[in-house]
């Protein structure tokens, strides 16, 4: 049996990999940086192997076997470095099949260093040899768990995408598309926008999670820069910050990619619903 090789398990997109991966009945292998990290993986029946990919040498021991890789890290700087590293000890042994999860938006002149860092990446995945399929999903609904703490004690909902609409997933979806790109043969070589149903604008946002909770939830928007200083406040990098502004900016402007049918047409089911999204995180909105 072909096995798929997970990385950053313990993350939002590999967990829901694993899981949806292994609710298939595929040999999964999870790739988390401490022993601790696997245990909630490991109860879904995959294997788990603690290895880092920013040293060589714990890599080749996790790939043995694993025809299939979905390369998933953090967004960070050394990004580039760090899935140089996977791709390299993959392209040694069997050719093997990379799923990549960038982003929307990823491209070499792209406005936001992210998308510059995914774009560095897929061309060292097409230029490999091995077998590649690269996942661009729009921001995920699970971000706005983010904001539980001023929904919880205001009833507010704080960004600066004043009317701007933009078709954000849930990170679910993003997980079943991946699954069936390993899975199912004819996405080797695809490259696949991955978007919720509709576009939503935040103000919209804000009503589902109130009617979720039972309580009133107000969008209120927030200069870029004042934005920025609450995001630094909060612990963000200066770079992070910066793209998020970017990304807000192109939503805020209108220019958001619209939704695609990628969730539907290679995840095989409806794509989660911003009220959906709402009414299964209520508890974590509510507090208390
Ligand atoms: N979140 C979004 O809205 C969104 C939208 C579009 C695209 N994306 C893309 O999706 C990707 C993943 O996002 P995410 O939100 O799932 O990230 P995440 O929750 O931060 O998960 C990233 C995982 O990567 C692991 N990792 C980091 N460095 C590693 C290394 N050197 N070796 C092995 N594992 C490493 C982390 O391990 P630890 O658990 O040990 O820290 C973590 O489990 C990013 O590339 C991002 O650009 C995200």
């Amino acid at each position: 049996m072909s096995g798929i090789l997970v990385t950053g398990a313990n993350g939002k997109t590999g967990s829901e990999a694993v899981r949806r991966l292994r609710a298939a009945g595929a040999r999964v292998r999870a790739m988390v940086r401490s022993a601790a990290k696997g245990e909630a993986l490991r109860a879904t029946g995959a294997e788990v192997v603690v290895a880092d990919l920013t040293t060589p040498a714990t890599i080749g021991p996790a790939l043995e076997g694993m025809d299939h890789v979905l390369l998933v890290t953090s967004p960070s700087p050394d990004q580039v470095a760090v899935q140089h590293n996977l791709i390299e000890a993959a392209m040694r042994g069997p050719r093997r099949h990379v799923v990549k999860v960038s982003a929307v938006g990823t491209g070499p002149r792209s406005p936001f260093a992210l998308g510059r860092w995914h774009a560095e990446i897929e061309a060292e995945l097409v230029a490999s040899g091995m077998g590649w399929t690269f996942l661009r999903p729009q921001s995920y609904m699970q971000n706005l768990l983010m904001a539980a703490p001023t929904i919880q004690t205001e009833g507010k909902l704080y960004a600066p995408m004043r009317d701007g609409r933009t078709p954000l997933v849930d990170v679910r979806d993003v997980a079943a598309v991946a699954a069936a790109c390993v899975l199912e043969p004819g996405h080797e070589g695809m490259t696949y926008d991955v978007t919720g149903g509709e576009a939503v604008s935040y103000a919209e946002v804000a009503a589902h999670i109130g009617r979720a909770i039972g309580k009133p939830v107000t969008y209120v928007d927030v200069p870029p820069a004042a934005a920025r200083a609450g995001m630094l406040q909060a612990g963000l990098p200066d770079w992070l910050a910066d793209d998020l502004l970017v990304l807000y900016g192109i939503a805020a402007a209108g220019k958001s990619r619209g939704p695609t049918t990628v969730v539907r047409d290679v995840g095989g089911k409806d794509p989660v619903t911003i009220a959906e999204f709402a009414r299964d995180h209520a508890a974590a909105f509510r507090g208390g």
